[in-house]
């Protein structure tokens, strides 16, 4: 009877999940971006909501509206999202990176349209900071989580993600997959957790990926607990 009221298993928590693609600027009228929808993030956000979580909910620009109850911080370029997720970090108990961040931004933002010319044909790019691993090598007591979104050697490519940004678990998926990936309702993820522990799932509705995702956060916490 009174069992979604126990229910609430992140009840107490602060969760920072980003989503979303990032957005680097070339100039007022142009970007480097990505096909990110929001969709999963949205859905962990919505999830964690649900189960009792204080949700900051830092974003990229998506064409979604955010779920009941999250707080909102809209962020435009990698280095907006890292600043924003800097902030909360310290009252965080967990962190779900589930955004796609720009790898490189144009190493100079020109305050005017850029006209052609002949012979231009470069863009000088720069690296973004790696949000996820600056959080791994900070990190006191939270989870972290992320997200990997592969074409190929998933598996291989996930546990170095695990490992080189000091995770505890990394979600992994082919986008090549048909159902998986960018701007599809459905996903089909691999989990694999700190430890070894790995956790294949058929393809689901990203609401029921993000309940399977919050399902293991929680026995994960619950595991730092004892
Ligand atoms: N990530 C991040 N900051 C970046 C790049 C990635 O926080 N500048 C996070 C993503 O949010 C995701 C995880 O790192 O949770 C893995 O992202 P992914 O793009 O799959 O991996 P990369 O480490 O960027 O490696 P590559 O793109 O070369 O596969
Ligand atoms: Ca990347």
């Amino acid at each position: 009877y009174f069992n979604h009221l126990e229910n609430k298993n992140l009840k107490g928590k602060t969760v920072i999940i980003t989503a979303g693609p990032t957005r680097e600027k070339i100039d007022p009228v142009r970007f480097i971006s990505n096909h990110s929808s929001g969709k999963m993030g949205y859905a962990l956000a919505e999830e964690s909501v649900k189960q009792g979580a204080r949700v900051i909910l830092v974003s990229g620009p998506v064409s979604l509206s955010a779920p009941q109850g999250v707080e909102l911080v809209k962020v435009e370029s990698a280095e907006d999202m890292y600043q924003a997720v800097l902030k909360y970090f310290e009252t965080a108990d967990v962190v779900i990176k589930t955004a796609a961040v720009a790898d490189y931004r144009p190493k100079v933002t020109f305050e005017h349209k850029v006209k052609k010319q002949a012979g231009d044909t470069n863009i000088e790019l720069e690296r973004t900071n790696d949000i996820l691993f600056e959080l791994g090598q900070r990190k006191t007591n939270q989870l972290l989580v992320g997200f990997a979104a592969e074409t190929d050697h998933l598996e291989e490519y996930a546990k170095k993600k695990l490992l080189n940004k000091n995770a505890d678990m990394i979600v992994a998926n082919n986008v090549k997959t048909e159902g998986a990936g960018f701007g599809t309702d459905t996903n089909i993820v691999t989990l694999f957790k700190r430890f070894g522990e790995v956790i294949s799932l058929p393809l689901m509705s990203k609401n029921e990926v993000a309940v399977k995702i919050i399902e293991e956060i929680t026995s994960l916490l619950r595991d730092m607990k004892t």
